[in-house]
């Protein structure tokens, strides 16, 4: 086994303080892109976009719409240097309809391996990600002048941490696999 790429997996860790004022050279961002790029995604309809945030301005508009009605969240997402915006994208006709027929949709599914692979490359090259699922969709794609028919299905702060990675909080491996019958 490669342990590198298990030390990774640890490494990788919710970053919820992130060190303020720093910048993140665009092709650091641009190798993340890569990564999450390569990500399978079912009959290779690669249903994503990546909408990057780097403006300081605008980052803290976004930040204003961490909201859930009047509530405010991950205010912590001030301090990353940038906020990608993950939108879903529509497949083409004969994927949709392929999708359709099995009474599927692999969308979700395929953005969240893809973000992943652009979580990991992020650790790997020392910047620190918290994917964040609350958000005021309608506020942020009026601000983006995203598309009416386009999802945001998550967002990712993207920065620098002086922070460890902590310890894995996760369910026993017992409890989450079973051979040949569902256990
Ligand atoms: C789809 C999704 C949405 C999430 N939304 C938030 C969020 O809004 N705020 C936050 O602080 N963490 C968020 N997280 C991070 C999870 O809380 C975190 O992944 C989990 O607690 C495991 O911790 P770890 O990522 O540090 O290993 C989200 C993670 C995922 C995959």
């Amino acid at each position: 086994m490669n342990q590198e790429v298990f030390e990774l997996f640890k490494k990788r860790f919710s970053c919820r303080n992130f060190l303020k004022d720093k910048v993140i050279e665009r092709d650091k961002i641009l190798r993340c892109l890569e990564a999450a790029r390569l990500a399978p995604s079912a009959s290779n309809s690669q249903p994503w976009k990546y909408i990057v945030i780097d403006d300081p301005i605008l980052k803290n508009e976004v930040v204003e719409y961490l909201t859930i009605g009047k509530i405010r969240f991950n205010q912590f997402a001030k301090d990353a240097s940038a906020i990608i915006v993950v939108t879903e994208e529509p497949k083409n006709i004969e994927l949709s309809i392929g999708q359709v027929a099995l009474g599927r949709n692999f969308a979700n599914f395929d953005i969240g391996c893809s973000v992943m692979q652009f979580c990991l490359a992020a650790t790997d090259i020392g910047l620190a990600t918290c994917i964040l699922g609350i958000f005021d969709e309608k506020k942020i794609k009026k601000l983006l002048k995203i598309p009416f028919n386009r999802k945001i299905i998550v967002l990712i702060a993207l920065g620098f941490t002086d922070q460890m990675p902590k310890e894995k909080k996760r369910k026993e491996i017992e409890k989450i696999y079973s051979y040949n019958i569902y256990k």
